[in-house]
């Protein structure tokens, strides 16, 4: 058991004293909880429960992800904002608007044949950062999701998204637009939306990565 799993299983140990547990002789369910289901909606299931980390408090939906169980192409944002909150969808806000504008204008790809998943599956209070505690009790939700989804391209959206996929803190002016390898998938960083928002002259810098990465998917 590593580190991660021996956290997980003090953490569903809690929870089990918190809901009125004193004693337990046999740990298989904690243990099954880790052995993830190869299925996405079976495992949809599993996140839409989860109790874990703190953000499980204060979230009004679990934003699991959505798209195409078997897309090329993978976004991964950082954690729902209040619209994703409230909808228990992920980018649907305007952070979201732009990257559908951006998925169907520059990569000519259709949003819903694409995956959009999070680091973080709740939205942390005041969109503040995820922490480094919750991102990687979060992980293996999102890594099953790779896993079953096996996309040939990742674009990991923001400095937040590429540091916990990776745990490379190279900063994201430097590493974006380069092919980063993630296992058997090529994993591309870009600006997050927001980002883009917020500073709209990098927009091109973006619109070259896309760029890239409509190459990359035509060649495959
Ligand atoms: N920002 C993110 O990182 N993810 C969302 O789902 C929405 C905004």
């Amino acid at each position: 058991m590593n580190n991660l799993q021996r956290l997980q299983l003090l953490k569903n140990l809690y929870y089990l004293k918190w809901i009125g547990y004193d004693f337990l002789d046999n740990i298989k369910i904690e243990k099954n909880r880790l052995n993830l289901p190869n299925n996405l909606e079976e495992l949809r299931k599993i996140v839409m429960s989860c109790h874990l980390c703190r953000l499980s408090k204060t979230r009004k939906n679990v934003v699991f992800g959505e798209g195409n169980p078997n897309a090329d192409l993978m976004f991964v944002g950082e954690g729902p904002g209040a619209t994703e909150d409230e909808t228990g969808r992920p980018f649907v806000g305007r952070a979201g608007q732009l990257l559908t504008k951006m998925i169907e204008n520059v990569l000519e790809i259709k949003r819903e044949d694409v995956y959009i998943a999070n680091i973080v599956k709740c939205r942390p209070p005041n969109n503040r950062v995820p922490t480094e505690e919750e991102a990687q009790t979060c992980k293996p939700f999102l890594l099953k999701q790779i896993e079953i989804i096996s996309p040939k391209i990742i674009v990991a959206l923001g400095a937040t998204s590429y540091r916990y996929l990776t745990g490379d803190n190279t900063p994201i002016s430097r590493i974006r637009g380069e092919t980063v390898k993630f296992g058997k998938i090529v994993l591309i960083p870009t600006y997050h939306p927001s980002f883009l928002l917020r500073n709209p002259s990098k927009k091109k810098e973006v619109y070259l990565d896309l760029l890239k990465i409509k190459r990359l998917l035509c060649e495959e």
